[in-house]
């Protein structure tokens, strides 16, 4: 087999647009001849056989998360000054090990299973159908930016307990999170960040108080209460948080990239499409083949604490290494041909999409929900639902989340008045 790059070692760059379409072949050459590889540019181990990242991911020995939410290199004095007035990092679920991890992700677990009531899955129906509503006449849009950016945001919100209208805010202070991380961003720049970031904690925090004086029907109140009832937990507010931080970020734009996802399968697919449009009962399958082919979450960072070897390489210790969840997903070794969409292979739901173990996606019934519904609603509302066929979708471009950022639809709106077929076959 030829490798696609010219050498995974110094060659391989996943921020290159060219590379990207060539993500799966790339990753079937590592499988085979170089299972681990090091890339010298970015100073990373990639681990992409199916049975290396469950291993790592179970070997809290050597794998640790805790050291993930940090920049490359150490943040300039101005910016730590600023970070300082804020609250500590340490409890984020995805940057935190067991055994304080544990009891941390029971109470999320606990408040995100009381939070999943059947007024939620009518609540989420509603911004759907408002969503889709708002563009159904038109026959043709961006559904990245008119369904599946905000579709996803608005529910988080609603989960946790933050209100919609401080969405832009919440938006901007999300990406002030993420440019503390990159590389490039200037002093200054970095020194902004830092404000809204902490602008970002206290804003949490002044909702957290809130919850304890006046506890509602929401995560953030839920996540209290668990917190309060196991003894093992003795946190205060400060310390928790960067936990709905953490659920904010991990929630929004996952979901659009896999609603992009499926739906550029699906729509490229006439025979499929026709059957999951009458037999809706398929759609759960379709998300769960949708989560194996094309994870949002491609891979996902872990940092070694002792030098280990896998599949014959030694990592050193302090190294970073991305667990290749989108490899491991395509490998034979697993998945009967692997390369082909195929909602009715026998062990569909077997997949790293939501990760496994000990960080496993507390949202993803949430996530499942979140798709089924967005698929109905378009479903209902915009009849012979079609791929445009003058747009090209868009990538976005990440190091380790993969999809779409913008998809182009059409569709007969003429018809859309009309009432679904049947109830759809549900
Ligand atoms: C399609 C949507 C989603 C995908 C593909 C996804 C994927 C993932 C994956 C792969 C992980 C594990 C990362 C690891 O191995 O370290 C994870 C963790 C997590 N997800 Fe999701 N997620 C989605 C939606 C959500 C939603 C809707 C929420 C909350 C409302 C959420 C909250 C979290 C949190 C808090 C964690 C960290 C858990 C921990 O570290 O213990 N996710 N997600």
């Amino acid at each position: 087999m030829k490798c696609p790059v010219s050498d995974l070692r110094t060659g391989f760059d996943p921020l290159d647009l060219a590379q990207q379409e060539d993500r799966y072949q790339l990753w079937a050459y590592a499988r085979e001849q170089e299972p681990v590889f090091y890339s010298e540019p970015f100073d990373v181990w990639f681990i992409t056989r199916w049975a290396d990242v469950e291993a790592a991911q179970k070997d809290h020995a050597h794998f640790s998360t805790e050291p993930v939410f940090f920049p490359s290199k150490p943040w300039p004095q101005p910016v730590r000054e600023v970070l300082d007035r804020g609250y500590s990092w340490h409890y984020f679920l995805s940057n935190n090990d067991p055994p304080e991890h544990t009891p941390l992700k029971k109470a999320v677990s606990k408040a995100f299973t009381r939070t999943q009531t059947r007024s939620l899955e009518a609540r989420i129906e509603e911004i759907a159908a408002e969503l889709v509503d708002s563009f159904a006449a038109s026959g043709r849009v961006d559904v990245g930016a008119a369904l599946a950016y905000s579709f996803p945001a608005y529910v988080v919100l609603e989960i946790i307990g933050f209100p919609r209208e401080d969405m832009e805010r919440l938006k901007g202070w999300g990406d002030d999170w993420l440019t503390l991380f990159s590389d490039s961003a200037d002093v200054e720049t970095l020194v902004t960040a830092a404000e809204g970031f902490v602008s970002f904690q206290n804003y949490v925090l002044d909702h957290l108080r809130e919850r304890q004086r006046e506890p509602r029907e929401d995560l953030l109140s839920h996540l209290l209460e668990e917190l309060h009832r196991d003894p093992a937990v003795n946190l205060g507010l400060e310390d928790i948080v960067n936990v709905p931080i953490n659920i904010m970020s991990a929630g929004h734009e996952t979901g659009t990239l896999l609603m992009l996802g499926i739906l550029s399968q699906l729509l490229a697919d006439r025979e499929l499409l026709a059957r999951v449009e009458d037999h809706r009962e398929l759609i759960p399958d379709l998300v769960e083949e949708a989560l194996r082919y094309e994870p949002p979450v491609h891979g996902i960072f872990r940092v070694t604490k002792a030098s280990v070897e896998v599949a014959g390489t030694t990592i050193p210790a302090g190294a970073r290494v991305l667990l290749c969840y989108g490899s491991a997903n395509h490998d034979p070794e697993v998945f009967a041909e692997p390369e082909r969409f195929d909602p009715d292979r026998a062990d569909v739901g077997n997949h790293f999409g939501f990760g496994k173990g000990t960080h496993f996606c507390p949202g993803a019934p949430i996530a499942r929900l979140e798709q089924r519904v967005a698929l109905e609603a378009l479903f209902d509302r915009c009849p012979n639902l079609r791929l445009a066929d003058d747009q090209e979708p868009r990538r976005f471009i990440h190091f380790w989340l993969r999809g779409y950022r913008e998809l182009w639809l059409e569709w007969d709106p003429d018809a859309a008045a009309l009432p679904p077929a049947g109830g759809g076959g549900r």
